[in-house]
């Protein structure tokens, strides 16, 4: 080694050093040269070529003694820590905002500018050190501690009887999956709809202007953002035009919500499942067909429907249909309130109204919507007699409607 005393870094007032042996040519900085000898060799071998020990040598030999009993310190405590805990308290103690990494940062100031790049590398490796043991001791402890969890579980005895009892769907889930996959093998697709929808979409698009009557029973729950809980599946109907346009299938089930007094035929939240189908020359015979054969299914016998007029203003004609009692097969029963006939599903022809705000050309297509009531058709079909199970929560109660 040679020491150019005239020579001097840019960047620091130290000298330069010719390492001949290895980097022939080379000038390092002092600084640099310190620390590649130093973490080759150690200390003894740093002083060849001075008179006496300059005082930024000094200094680093203090600050390596600084470093290398912190890392002496960890060690000694990383060696007693024996769980996730104590484990994160060391690195709290040791890499943590006020840790002792940190407080060795903070000298950093105080060291003189051409050694800081020196020092700070130096903290860092310590750091890095650190780091790297923790997160080997982390893994180590993480596999004992799952491992002390595995030796400790109770040895249990495999020839018990288990309990098989898996739960079982809601009715409502059960019929609502049912009737979409009769329509679904009727070329239907099966829509989604949010349940906080806006006035446009649950009454304008569906021929109900403000201040209509046609209101006044679907009275719903409003939100400060001036939206509402959807009043009936209805309210997809506008969308789902725009979003596929004719010729269209498609059937939409969803949670619905009026304000409405409770008792065993009525709830303020309930299930329905609409239906829409779009196309040149849909009739109502189109519709009678589609519903008989759904309730059909359903039912798993023949029904009989009828139409009734009835008033909704987004369609036009529009009906109740209703299907003849299964109980007492038309003869009049309680259960049909001895009319031999159980109202079911409101539905009609689209009005050319609601049809041109869905963007459909009302001069090619036309096409019916029903608005089929699934918990309606939960109850009759398991004969709930009180709509309010439905809502319960009460597992005994549902359970027992459709088995296991
Ligand atoms: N949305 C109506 C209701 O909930 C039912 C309906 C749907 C009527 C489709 C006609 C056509 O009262």
């Amino acid at each position: 080694m040679g020491i150019s005393e005239n020579a001097r870094c840019k960047g620091c007032v130290d000298f330069f050093t010719t390492d001949s042996s290895k980097n022939a040519g080379n000038t390092l900085c002092i600084n640099e040269y310190f620390w590649t000898v130093w973490r080759k060799k150690g200390a003894q071998d740093l002083c060849i070529g001075f008179s006496e020990v300059p005082l930024f040598i000094e200094r680093t030999i203090q600050m390596n003694e600084n470093t290398k009993q912190l890392l002496a310190m960890f060690e000694e405590s990383l060696a007693k820590a024996d769980s996730s805990e104590s484990l994160e308290q060391l690195r709290v103690e040791f890499l943590g905002k006020k840790g002792h990494i940190a407080a060795l940062m903070s000298q950093l100031k105080s060291v003189p500018n051409e050694e800081k790049k020196a020092f700070g590398q130096a903290v860092n490796e310590v750091k890095q050190e650190i780091e790297k043991k923790l997160a080997d001791a982390h893994a180590d402890i993480v596999k004992k501690e799952e491992q002390k969890l595995i030796d400790s579980a109770e040895d249990y005895d495999v020839t018990l009887p288990m309990d098989i009892d898996m739960g079982s769907y809601h009715p409502i889930t059960v019929i609502q999956r049912e009737v979409e996959e009769i329509f679904r093998t009727m070329g239907f697709t099966i829509e989604d709809f949010s349940e906080i929808v806006d006035d446009f979409n649950c009454f304008e698009a569906l021929n109900i202007p403000k201040h209509h009557p046609a209101r006044d029973m679907q009275d719903t729950y409003y939100l400060s953002s001036g939206q509402l809980l959807k009043t009936h599946t209805s309210a997809a109907q506008n969308s789902i035009m725009k979003k596929y346009g004719a010729p269209l299938r498609a059937v939409f089930p969803g949670r619905c919500f009026r304000n409405e007094s409770t008792d065993a035929c009525h709830e303020n939240t309930f299930f329905q499942m609409e239906g829409i189908m779009i196309d040149e020359d849909i009739s109502i015979s189109n519709l009678i067909y589609f519903m008989k054969t759904m309730l059909s299914e359903v039912f798993g016998q023949d029904v009989n429907v009828r139409l009734r007029p009835g008033f909704f203003p987004f369609v036009e004609p529009g009906f109740e249909l209703d299907i003849q009692c299964l109980i007492c097969g038309g003869d009049g029963c309680p259960s049909c309130k001895n009319s031999g006939w159980l109202e079911l599903c409101p539905c009609g022809m689209i009005h050319p109204n609601v049809l041109n705000y869905g963007g459909i050309d009302t001069e090619k297509y036309t096409g019916f919507a029903f608005g089929l009531g699934l918990t309606r058709l939960a109850m009759m079909k398991y004969g709930i007699k009180d709509i309010r199970v439905l809502n319960s929560g009460n597992l005994k109660s549902l359970s027992q409607f459709i088995g296991k």
